[in-house]
């Protein structure tokens, strides 16, 4: 199956350890550290990747701004559409893919703030992909406004290979994760079992683990500027040693 089809099913369930409060709480720090924008019902967030929508209540309960949240599986959606259907009034639903699938945002209001968190940059395989993805963002953008994303890196897969395996059960479904990571190419492919009253499904998930280089490469040469890239959680400058980074970007002037 593609990859975010049945996976939605058991998404909450594999991200139960993952402190969204917090990581939203963080987010917006360095958004506030590095970018002149107010917090009221006129600012635009747009927030790419937005999954089963775990990430966007935070956006919510944090900020008064409107949010588009986009994702590019329809799976992922019906679940962010259910979590989300008292918030109409500042929350609308977008379904494109965010390497190829701009064109259906031509014309929209440029955002504030877009945000692309955990990991779905990862999911882009090409130097072509990320050109597309930047430009996208940078179409989308005001010259004042931020866009922060993050990356898992090579040293990422490396240390923490056993953090990439695990299994659990709710609910009558269960899924296992079996991972594995090639260093010479620095790809990481997740294969996923999930079993469900109606059946097994498995999914194929691959992951390109960029260097901190290559994605800093992609974003100057889409005609953006890297503000700061953080190392992790922290407000300490990304090293090549980082296990993940923070990307703060703006367009270039
Ligand atoms: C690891 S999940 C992160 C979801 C959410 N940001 C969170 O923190 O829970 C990655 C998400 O990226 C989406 N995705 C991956 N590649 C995509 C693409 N090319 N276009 C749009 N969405 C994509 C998947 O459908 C999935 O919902």
């Amino acid at each position: 199956m593609n990859a975010y089809s049945a996976l939605a099913l058991v998404y909450d369930m594999v991200m139960d350890h993952v402190d969204y409060e917090g990581w939203a709480d963080y987010i917006l720090h360095i958004v506030e550290l590095n970018a002149e924008v107010d917090d009221h019902a006129k600012t635009r967030i747009l927030e790419l990747g937005c999954g089963t929508g775990l990430f966007t209540v935070e956006l919510l309960e944090q900020t008064s701004a409107t949010i588009v949240a986009a994702d590019g599986s329809a799976s992922m959606l019906e679940w962010a559409e259910k979590r989300l259907k008292e918030d109409k009034k500042r929350v609308s639903l977008a379904q494109f893919d965010f390497e190829s699938g701009w064109d259906s945002q031509s014309g929209a209001e440029p955002f504030d703030i877009v945000l692309l968190l955990y990991d779905c940059i990862n999911y882009i395989q090409t130097p072509e992909g990320l050109s597309a993805l930047f430009a996208g963002v940078k179409a989308n953008m005001k010259p004042e406004s931020v866009f922060v994303f993050d990356q898992s890196t090579p040293a990422n897969s490396i240390n923490n290979a056993a953090f990439f395996e695990d299994e659990g059960e709710q609910d009558g479904i269960s899924y296992s994760r079996k991972s594995s990571f090639d260093p010479g190419v620095r790809v990481h492919t997740t294969q996923f079992e999930i079993a469900t009253p109606d059946g097994v499904f498995h999914e194929n998930h691959v992951q390109k683990a960029w260097t901190r280089e290559e994605i800093q490469g992609a974003i100057q040469t889409a005609g953006l500027t890297v503000i700061k890239a953080y190392d992790g959680f922290s407000l300490d400058e990304a090293i090549d040693e980082s296990e993940r980074i923070h990307w703060v970007v703006k367009v270039a002037q």
